[in-house]
């Protein structure tokens, strides 16, 4: 099957600064696929050349087959943009914003007057519908930010970041649109965020993006999988050879390596650590690892000075990737 989107070494510079490296990566029809990374990893610039927004300094992409770079029109005709920063007119009521954007892309009559009606259930606005959009609360207004970027039927709809500054209420209903769609309408979705937990929760596949490169990518589950069961890092008097094969023999345990230093965590200061040395620990089954390590550690009366476990999720392998947090 051909992708819908097929990203080919794209880059961006802003004058010097090279924000987007050579990024490539495919999805297919009916894929909710993430784009995870932190603060300024270039999630946005990214969107922003795949959707018209901005020309690519170098590479290209096909949407549909089409070329961004020189059938942008037709592309358009194919996405769906949702960008970060709300793109409404205050004044107007939720349906006039939507009967905009659907004429901005030819709708008219009864078609535009379907589409809008459509969209406003998709996000379950349409008791509000007529009220002005400056009385809507931040979630409600994303959720409108979304019904228009939806208003078109587009194949491909492109997220970013939604659910910043969002109630937990209108968290949910994005996230059941985006299910929604990608379900009965068999949607393909692009979703930016620095929040794992989402990109876990609703994505196929995904890429880490940091510092403009892609770092990984395959499915949740693989990528999870490169941390094993999970890791922990033990501070220790003294290591040797010795203690880390018998740490390493233990069940649940699937390998014991000398680390420098576990990654810090969000708020952690450099100065709050101890010296000594470490342990890594990567698990089968981090809790079972753990117990068994803590457990033979009192056998041989050896003190633990120290204890960090990244659970096998995303921001761990993250963390295990860059030594950084997602969110610093
Ligand atoms: N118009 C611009 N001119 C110069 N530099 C820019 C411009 N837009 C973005 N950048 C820089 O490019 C890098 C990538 O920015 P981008 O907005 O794509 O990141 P992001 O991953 O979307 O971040 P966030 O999670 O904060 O939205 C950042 O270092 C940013 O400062
Ligand atoms: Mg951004």
């Amino acid at each position: 099957m051909t992708p819908i989107l097929d990203v080919q070494q794209l880059s961006k510079k802003y004058g010097d600064f090279e924000a987007v490296k050579e990024v490539s990566f495919t999805v297919e029809e009916g894929e909710v696929f993430g784009l995870l990374g932190p603060n300024g990893a270039g999630k946005t610039t990214v969107i922003s050349m795949l959707t018209g927004v901005l020309p690519p300094s170098a590479g290209t992409a096909l949407i549909g087959g089409y070329d961004i770079r020189t059938q942008m029109n037709q592309a358009k005709q194919l996405n769906g943009l949702v960008p970060q920063d709300l793109a409404l007119y205050p004044t107007l009521s939720a349906r006039a914003n939507l009967n905009f954007f659907g004429q901005i892309y030819g709708l008219r009559g009864k078609a535009l007057r379907e589409q809008v009606e459509d969209v406003l259930r998709i996000v379950s606005l349409t008791e509000r519908a007529d009220q002005p959009i400056e009385t809507f609360s931040g979630g409600m207004k994303r959720r409108i930010n979304i019904a228009a970027g939806l208003v078109h039927q587009p194949q491909i709809l492109f997220l970013d970041e939604p659910t910043v500054g969002v109630d937990p209420q209108s968290r949910n209903h994005i996230f059941e649109s985006v299910q929604r769609l990608n379900r009965e309408r068999d949607m393909s979705v692009i979703y930016t965020s620095h929040y794992m937990e989402e990109v876990e929760l609703l994505c196929d596949r995904a890429a880490i993006i940091d510092e403009g490169h892609i770092i990984a990518l395959d499915t949740i589950e693989n990528l999870i999988g490169l941390l094993g069961g999970g890791v922990i890092y033990l501070g220790l008097p003294r290591v040797d050879a010795g203690l880390l094969a018998q740490i390493a023999a233990l069940p649940a345990v699937r390998e014991a390596l000398p680390a420098e230093a576990a990654p810090l965590g969000e708020g952690e200061a450099v100065a709050q650590r101890e010296t000594g040395a470490k342990v890594k620990v990567v698990a089968e089954q981090s809790q079972q690892a753990l117990v068994n390590v803590i457990g033979w550690l009192n056998t041989q009366d050896i003190p633990l000075t120290s204890l960090k476990i990244l659970e096998p999720n995303l921001e761990s392998v993250f963390l295990h990737l860059t030594g950084k947090t997602l969110r610093e």
